[in-house]
């Protein structure tokens, strides 16, 4: 036998032994190596939903689902969130380390320039019906980018990956502002220069035309600290979370050598099923269906019914069987804002008491069904009087860096190969 790290799989029907090495991570599970599989054996392993798969190498973010933690490049989320902006957390993503203040700087100014977008691009947006929901027009939007921009990088150059990625990271907010105008059948707000990443989309989505959004106090023609506080808080929050289904999507056309802006495109449209990002509007969606405190029990108890498919928005991770740690910091931005804002809206009433018994009941308890980050984040962005349809393009802006970190180590790393999975065939 081999003294190095290894799993023996014996095949009962011959009695043949294979042996496939163990590798370890710094961190998590290790995995069992097994890429000559299918040759050895000639089977093909088995795993729909990826349930047991780990898909690549990485060592953009690390999450443990049993302890409830999130770490960014080794930096823990709650550090971040507490501590740092988006932009800093968006550097981070990029570089594996957080920038000094003269980076910050020169990033956050080169997101300010590159924010507009080609002008022919806007039309675009009016090519789709009136009412068109935004994530259909920032999908589309963020495809059509690509014909704007060169096709193939230079993958020995960091600078082509960099102008690559800031491009969009600009942009993106610009798009999703665009994409709710156009929702709403308002004009459009250009880019303004002199507002940072988080207050320019505030700004693009709210504005009139021509007039001057300011930080400062509450009212019609500003955006207040409070809600730019929160909004950045949210985008790092939604920054990365590993090998999920969009992430996966994501790296699956990077593998095929399409564009990377066609490919986070396919992330955004990913990330729309109800699943996945989309769960923050259809939280917001169920709660105002729900209507009443009064009707949160008998919810609950179609939420439990193994022959209804209602589920509860919101509520469980296919990773985090714990508290998601996201869901956790987003709890305390509700209550600060609950408490400042002086909120107590009907919502607010119904999520209290349907997070009080989902954390009491067997059912959500005996499978480990936490709130995750959309259940609290469709309230906090309700309490900032962003409608429900911008919900999902927001978790666009705070994730499009964590795709763009994952294309960028898929192309740098040697191992990557085109995604094929086989099949169990059961046909005729
Ligand atoms: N309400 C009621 N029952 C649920 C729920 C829910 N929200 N989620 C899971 N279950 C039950 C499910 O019926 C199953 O029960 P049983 O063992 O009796 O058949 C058990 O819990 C395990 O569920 P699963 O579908 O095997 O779990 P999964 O890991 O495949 O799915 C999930 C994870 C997030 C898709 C699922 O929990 C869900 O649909 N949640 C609601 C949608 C949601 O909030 N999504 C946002 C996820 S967080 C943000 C993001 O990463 O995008």
């Amino acid at each position: 036998m081999s003294t190095k790290k290894s799993m023996t799989l014996i095949d009962n029907r011959t009695n043949t032994q294979y042996e496939y090495p163990i590798l370890d991570g710094t961190r998590g599970p290790s995995v069992v190596d097994l890429r000559s599989f299918f040759k050895d054996t000639g089977m093909f392993t088995f795993d729909p939903g990826y349930t047991s798969t780990a898909s690549c190498q990485s060592e953009i973010t690390f999450i443990n689902g049993a302890k409830g933690e999130l770490r960014y490049r080794g930096i823990p989320i709650e550090e971040l969130a507490e501590n740092h902006s988006y932009l800093e957390a968006c550097f981070l993503l990029l570089n594996g380390r957080l920038p000094d203040k003269e980076e910050l700087t020169d990033f956050d100014l080169e997101l300010r320039h590159r924010a507009f977008i080609p002008e022919s691009s806007r039309y675009l947006f009016t090519a789709f019906p009136d009412g068109a929901h935004p994530m259909a027009t920032l999908s589309a939007s963020v495809t059509a980018l690509s014909s704007f921009y060169a096709t193939h990088l230079n993958l020995e150059s960091d600078e082509e990956f960099s102008e690559m990625a800031n491009r969009i990271l600009a942009k993106i907010p610009t798009l999703a502002a665009f994409a709710y105008r156009h929702y709403l059948g308002i004009p459009f707000i250009q880019p303004d220069i002199d507002l940072s990443f988080t207050e320019n989309f505030l700004a693009m989505m709210r504005a009139y035309p021509g007039h001057k959004m300011k930080l400062g106090r509450d009212g019609h023609q500003n955006i207040t600290p409070l809600e730019v506080e929160a909004l950045d808080t949210i985008f790092t929050l939604h920054a990365d979370h590993e090998q999920n289904a969009s992430t996966t999507v994501v790296r699956g056309v990077a593998s095929t050598g399409a564009h990377p802006y066609v490919a986070i495109s396919s992330g955004i449209a990913a990330l729309w099923g109800r699943a996945h990002g989309g769960a923050n509007e259809s939280v917001i969606a169920q709660l105002t269906m729900i209507g009443s405190v009064d009707n949160v029990d008998a919810f609950i108890a179609r939420a439990k019914d193994p022959d209804d498919d209602f589920r509860l928005m919101g509520f469980g991770h296919r990773v985090y069987k714990n508290f998601d740690p996201r869901a956790k910091i987003l709890k305390k931005l509700q209550d600060k804002l609950k408490e400042e804002l002086d909120l107590d809206s009907n919502l607010m009433k119904i999520a209290a008491r349907i997070e009080e018994i989902a954390l009491s009941d067997e059912y959500f308890v005996s499978r480990n069904l936490y709130p995750n980050i959309d259940f609290y984040s469709g309230i906090i962005l309700t309490a900032l009087q962003i409608p429900k349809e911008m919900f999902t393009p927001i978790f666009v802006i705070g994730r499009t860096i964590g795709w763009i970190a994952q294309w960028t180590e898929f192309k740098k790393d040697p191992m990557s190969k085109i995604a094929r999975p086989r099949q169990l065939y059961t046909g005729k």
